[in-house]
């Protein structure tokens, strides 16, 4: 059986043996996995890790500063980096949905490797990928290192991809990561998190992406999720979150008619996020949220609730 504090005990005694007085650069992506990855590292090394932390302008309101205010209080190494108009550049004029994955790809190695290259002698990368990754690392749809060999292959791999790897959870199991989180004392909220693309809402606009719709999706998103915090729903959800539609409706204010926005609010039910059951949320909830999205976002004038499970519908629209 699986013991987070011996675990904890052991793989800090290997990380330091494995890296001495040598540094570290590792990227954090507000999720668990790269969370309690650095967690473990800093109690290793201390201040020989270097975190770095990118907004992508595709995070969840508020989320960028939020989080970093977070992994400062942790006593993290770590810089926040706030990149999004390089992404939303990268981004204009795309729509579809393996090139925006694409774009955001490539600009995120971009970003991570000027400030990797920003700091002197670095030994390692440190990444939070944890045992399911390793097994699915030649996936279909192609991780991080796919984007990179295709847009890398004139001028050879960034330099930060030729650092030696350290990856202190690749042995554990999600849950597993999760009782190490708590072992360490990382906060509840953090660790229970649901998972995030990360290609952020850059999925969840369906067709091009502008500030201006990110901005509106992160107003609905925000008053979606908060609802489910505040009913005590968050917690029996595994996934949850909106999607900007690509379609205006008509809709009636005062005497005036207006044509504006469509957003769908997706919540489901997985284990593993291979399938997913759409959750049955009570429809005194669905009325508040809609409700309060309409009243409070300008720019939307109706809202849907999916209600497709996977297969075949994926929990992403894109
Ligand atoms: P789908 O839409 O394939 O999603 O049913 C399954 C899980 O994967 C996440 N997802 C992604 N995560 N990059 C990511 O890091 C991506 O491009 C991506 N696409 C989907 C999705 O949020 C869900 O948790």
């Amino acid at each position: 059986t699986f013991t987070p504090n011996a675990f904890v005990e052991e793989v800090i005694a290997e990380m330091k043996a494995k890296i001495g007085n040598d540094k570290v650069v590792l990227g954090l992506s507000g999720g668990v996995d790269s969370t309690v990855a650095a967690v473990i590292l800093n109690k290793a090394i201390g201040s020989n890790l270097y975190c770095i932390f990118v907004n992508n302008g595709l995070l969840r309101k508020n989320e960028f500063q939020s989080v970093l205010d977070q992994y400062k209080g942790m006593g993290l190494n770590v810089k926040g980096v706030d990149a999004s108009q390089r992404f939303y550049d990268a981004l204009a004029g795309l729509d579809d949905p393996e090139a925006k994955r694409k774009a955001i790809g490539n600009a995120f190695i971009e970003v991570f490797d000027a400030e990797a290259n920003l700091l002197t002698d670095v030994k390692f990368l440190g990444q939070g990928t944890i045992y399911p990754d390793v097994i699915e690392s030649v996936s279909a749809t192609g991780g991080p290192s796919a984007t990179i060999k295709s847009h890398h292959n004139v001028g050879g791999l960034p330099d930060f991809m030729k650092l030696q790897i350290v990856e202190p959870l690749r042995m554990l199991f999600k849950d597993e990561v999760r009782r190490v989180g708590a072992t360490l004392g990382i906060d509840p909220e953090l660790l229970g998190r649901h998972p995030f693309p990360g290609p952020g809402l850059a999925i969840r606009i369906l067709g091009d992406i502008t500030p201006e719709k990110v901005a509106i999706l992160q107003e609905v998103d925000a008053v979606f999720i908060n609802g489910l915090k505040a009913h005590g729903l968050y917690d029996k959800v595994w996934q949850a979150g909106a999607i900007l539609l690509p379609v205006n409706s008509v809709g009636v204010m005062g005497d005036e008619r207006t044509y504006e926005k469509v957003v769908a609010l997706r919540a489901v039910e997985s284990t593993d996020g291979m399938t997913a059951d759409w959750v049955h949320l009570p429809y005194e909830f669905l009325q508040k949220v809609s409700n309060d999205i309409i009243n409070h976002v300008r720019g939307v004038n109706r809202v849907v609730y999916d209600i497709s499970s996977k297969p075949p519908a994926t929990i992403e629209w894109e």
